[in-house]
C-alpha cells in the first residue's frame, strides 16, 4: 500500500499529539493517589488542591475522564469539574429543594399542624415528615410525604441518628438537588431558602448552616477498639436547619448510607448534627459555609432587627413557659392568638392566604 509522505507525517503529527494527551490525562490519576492516603478513609476524589487554583490543566483535563465520582452523580459528574471554585448561578426551582422536617409523635399536633397551616402548604410536594410513630390522621394529610421512620422517640443521640440516616436514604433516592434539614419548630422561608441556594451549585461541595458554637468542636475519634485520635471540626446546628448539595451528599455515602451514619456516630459518640460535620469537615475535608440567616430556638430571637425577618432562611420559637423567646414581629396576631409568631410571618409573606387578616372578612 502506497503511503504519501505528507500522509505519513500527518499520521505521526496525530499519533504523537495522541500519545501527549494520554499522558497529560494520565498525570493526575498518578498525582492525586498519594494525596488520598493520607486520610482516615479513601475519598472518592481529593478536594484538596487538586482541582482548584494552580492547577487548572488537570482540573480540565479530569473533566473528560470517567471517575468515580461520576459513576456516582450520572450525566452531572461533568459539570462538577467545571464549576468548581466559581458560584454558579442556575435556575433553582423549590421542587428541587427536598426538606426533611424531623419530628416525633408527641409533637405531631401541637407542632406540626401550625406547621402545615403554614411554610408546609406552599411545599407540600418536597417537604417530607420524619417521625417515630404512625398517626392516621397525619396519613391523611401528608400520604406518602410522612415517613415513619421506625426509630425510637426517645430523645437519644442513637435514635437522633437513627431519623437522620433514613433522611440522608430518603434524600439520595429523591434526586433532589439539595437536602435540607430542619426541625419541627422551623418556620422555613422559602423565598429565602431558594435565593439562598440558587447562588450555589449542587453539584459543588456546599454545607450551609449556623455553627452553633463560636470554635470548631474537639471530639475523640475512636480509631481501632482501643486507640483515639482527636479532631476538630465545625458543624451546623440541627436546630436551626442545613442544607446540603447533592454533589457533596454522594460523596458523604461510604460514612452515611444506608445505616452506615449510625455507625460514624457510634465512633465520635456524638449527636446527629455534629455527625453531619464530623462527615463533611474533618473525613471529606470539605468546609462548613457560615450563614446567619438560619436561626434555633437557643438563640436570643427577640434581637433580630424586624426588618430583616422575613430575609432570614429559617426561625424558631420556645421558651413559652417562662419567658417567650419569639421572633419580634408585629401586627396580624396578638401574642395570644400566635404565640410562635409563625401565623403573622406566613400573612406577611403570603397575604393572599384565606385565614390572614384583610381576607378573613370576606
Ligand atoms: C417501618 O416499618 C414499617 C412496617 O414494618 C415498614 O413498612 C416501613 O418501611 C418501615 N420504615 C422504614 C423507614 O424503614
Amino acid at each position: 500500500m502506497h503511503l504519501s509522505p505528507v500522509g505519513t507525517s500527518r499520521r505521526c503529527f496525530l499519533a504523537s499529539l495522541a500519545l501527549c494527551a494520554l499522558v497529560l490525562l494520565l498525570i493526575p490519576t498518578l498525582q492525586t493517589q498519594p494525596r488520598q492516603g493520607k486520610l482516615p478513609q479513601p475519598l472518592p476524589r481529593g478536594r484538596s488542591s487538586s482541582c482548584e487554583g494552580a492547577n487548572n490543566a488537570i482540573g480540565l483535563s479530569v473533566t473528560g475522564l470517567p471517575t468515580v465520582d461520576a459513576k456516582f452523580q450520572g450525566v452531572q459528574g461533568d459539570a462538577h469539574f467545571s464549576v468548581s471554585g466559581s458560584r454558579s448561578r442556575e435556575a433553582l426551582e423549590l421542587k428541587d429543594i427536598f426538606i426533611a422536617v424531623k419530628t416525633t409523635r408527641k409533637y405531631h399536633k401541637s407542632r406540626l399542624q401550625l406547621l402545615f397551616q403554614t411554610w408546609v402548604s406552599k411545599a407540600k410536594e418536597q417537604t417530607f415528615i420524619f417521625t417515630d410513630g404512625e398517626d392516621k390522621e397525619l396519613r391523611q394529610k401528608a400520604g406518602g410525604n410522612v415517613i415513619n421512620t421506625n426509630c425510637s422517640a426517645a430523645h437519644t443521640r442513637q435514635a437522633l441518628c437513627c431519623k437522620m440516616s433514613v433522611e440522608y436514604d430518603k434524600f439520595i433516592e429523591s434526586q433532589k438537588k439539595w437536602f435540607c434539614h430542619v426541625d419541627d419548630d422551623n418556620y422555613v422561608i422559602l423565598p429565602s431558602l431558594q435565593r439562598l441556594l440558587s447562588s450555589y451549585s449542587h453539584t459543588q461541595d456546599v454545607y450551609l448552616g449556623r455553627p452553633s458554637l463560636d470554635h470548631p468542636i474537639e471530639a475523640a475519634e475512636r480509631v481501632k477498639s482501643d486507640g483515639s485520635t482527636s479532631v476538630k471540626f465545625w458543624f451546623a446546628t440541627g436546630g436551626a436547619g442545613f442544607c446540603i448539595s447533592r454533589g457533596l451528599a454522594l460523596k458523604m455515602s461510604p460514612w452515611a448510607s444506608l445505616g452506615n451514619f449510625i455507625t460514624t456516630a457510634e465512633k465520635i459518640r456524638l449527636p446527629d448534627d455534629c455527625t453531619i460535620g464530623y462527615i463533611i469537615e474533618a473525613l471529606l475535608e470539605v468546609s462548613l459555609t457560615h450563614t446567619h440567616l438560619f436561626h434555633s430556638h437557643l438563640e436570643n430571637l427577640q434581637r433580630m432587627p424586624a426588618d430583616d425577618i422575613l430575609n432570614q432562611v429559617t426561625l424558631s420559637y420556645g421558651g413559652f413557659e417562662n419567658r417567650r423567646n419569639v421572633v419580634p414581629i408585629a401586627g396580624m396576631f396578638s401574642l395570644a392568638e400566635d404565640p410562635s409568631r409563625f401565623k403573622t410571618v406566613h400573612c406577611l409573606l403570603y397575604p393572599e392566604t384565606d385565614w390572614c387578616p384583610r381576607n378573613i372578612h370576606h
